[in-house]
Parts: structure tokens; sequence; C-alpha cells
């Protein structure tokens, strides 16, 4: 579940009052279009008890007078720089949060990660890895034409891998499940080849920076899970020293 001071805004304060976790990640998670990122987020949150903060998802809450907005994300296409910027910024007060944070889905764009960089140094916080998850083109059109998402709660669910217990009906809330607008095959199509334009100066800076842990995810998402814990528990091992 997302983070409710995210998805509100700048003003809405947070009330989540469990108890931070011993440590507090501050992860970004990057991927194309259905590898799995929203998944893994519910999965590491559970794991490691920091907060999920993705992007899309407050686009998808953002009221209808948002209607450039929408439309761009409805065809597939990025939101510009500057609405995500903006949007970030004024949730900035989540990132210095004491249970740490998942970003999903952001930065996007080499200038979306400088953006990110100047945030960061200015609230004094450090990333402590970029996790890229990865799979052939095939793999993700078969998770992204099988998924179906509860529009009230968020949850994500497949039709093969992941169905929920009652067909048609989230596990979570009981409300109706339905598939993405953006999952049409034309937002897909044009979704797939915009993160294949803009991801690689992405990745690079964050190479650069030594926080890349790449992580094949054409597998069961337990063994994806799996596989990100052990990439990121020598950094676990180095902050409990
Ligand atoms: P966003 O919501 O971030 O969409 P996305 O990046 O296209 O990713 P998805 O949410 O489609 O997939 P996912 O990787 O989370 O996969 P999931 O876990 O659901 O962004 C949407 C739009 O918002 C963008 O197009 C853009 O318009 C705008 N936007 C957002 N951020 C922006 C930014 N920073 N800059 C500009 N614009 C921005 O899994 C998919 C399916 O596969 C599910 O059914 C799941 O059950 C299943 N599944 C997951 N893992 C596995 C597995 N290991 N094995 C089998 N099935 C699996």
């Amino acid at each position: 579940m997302s983070h409710f001071a995210w998805l509100q805004g700048g003003d809405a304060r947070c009330t989540d009052s469990s108890p931070s976790p011993r440590r507090a990640w501050r992860l970004v998670l990057l991927g194309p279009p259905g590898i799995g990122k929203g998944t893994q987020a519910a999965a590491l949150v559970a794991q490691l008890g920091a907060c999920h903060l993705s992007t899309g998802e407050v686009f998808r809450h953002a009221r209808e007078d948002a209607a450039g907005l929408l439309a761009a994300m409805r065809r597939g296409e990025l939101v510009s720089d500057e609405a995500v910027i903006e949007l970030v910024r004024e949730r900035a007060h989540c990132l210095t949060c004491s249970r740490g944070f998942l970003l999903d889905g952001y930065p996007r764009t080499l200038e979306q990660a400088r953006s990110l960089d100047a945030l960061l140094a200015d609230l004094n916080v450090d990333l402590d890895a970029v996790v890229h998850f990865q799979a052939q083109e095939r793999v993700l059109l078969e998770r992204l034409a099988g998924r179906r998402v509860c529009m009230a709660c968020g949850a994500a669910f497949h039709l093969e891998h992941r169905p929920p217990s009652r067909a048609g009906r989230c596990d979570l809330c009981g409300n109706l499940l339905s598939q993405r607008e953006d999952d049409d095959a034309d937002a897909v199509r044009i979704r797939l080849r915009t993160y294949a334009a803009t991801m690689a100066p992405v990745l690079d800076h964050y190479r650069g920076l030594g926080l890349l842990y790449e992580i094949d995810a054409a597998a069961p998402s337990e063994v994806v899970l799996a596989r990100t814990l052990v990439a990121l528990d020598p950094l676990a091992r180095w902050r409990r020293v």
C-alpha cells in the first residue's frame, strides 16, 4: 500500500503509526512497464518496512482536473519532467521519513535523476541502492496483458500468476478488478518505446555513482524478491557495522 501522505500531497500528514524498522532503507526501483516493480515494492515493504512511493500511483489518483496529465498517461507517454519534479518536491518530507522509502517508477529521465540528487542532497539523505529489474519484452507483454488492478486500493493481480481468490474481485478490499487504461496494446507499445528511449542515461548515471543493482526479473515473484534481497545483503551487512 502506498504512503498516504505521498498520495495526498504536500499538506497531508502521514497516518502510519507502525514502529520504524531497525534500518531505514532508501531505494529506487526501476524497470520497464509490467516488469513487477509494484509487486516487488509491496514485498519489499513487508521485508524492509520502508514506505512505497509510486509516482504512477499518485498520477492515477490525480483529480480529473489534471486532464492534460491524465491524457498523457492514458496514451502511454511520460508526464512532463516539470510536473513530476514538482510532485516529488512537494512531498519531500516523505523522503526524510524514519521508515525509509522505496521510490517506484521515479526517476525516469536524466533530468529527474539529477533533480532527485539535488533534492536528497538538500535534505542530507543518501540513497542506498537503485535496483533495476530486467526481462525480455515477451515477459513484459504477458504480464501486462494478464494484469487486473483494483482501482479502489491499487492492488495488482494477474489472471494466471496471481489470480484473485474470487474472480474479478480484489482479495484485499472486495472491490471490482479492471484493466488499467494504459494496458491497452497501443499504450503499451508507446510505454515500452518510451522506456527504451529514456532509461539508458538514467542507468548510466546510477552505474557511475556505484548504486546500480541489476536483477533478472524473468522468474516467479518470490524468486525475484529473493534475488533482490541477496543483492542488497552485502549492503545490509555493511550498514550493520
Ligand atoms: P507506472 O504506474 O509507474 O507504470 P509502469 O512503469 O509502466 O509500470 P507498471 O505499473 O505498468 O508495472 P510494474 O512494473 O509496477 O508491474 P506490476 O508489479 O504491476 O506509471 C504509469 C504512467 O504514469 C507512466 O506511463 C507515465 O505516464 C506516468 N509516470 C509515472 N511515473 C513517471 C515519471 N517518473 N515520469 C514521467 N511520467 C511518469 O506487475 C505487472 C503484472 O505482472 C501484475 O499482474 C503482476 O501480478 C504480474 N507480475 C509481477 N511480477 C511477476 C512475476 N515475477 N512473475 C509473474 N507475474 C508477475
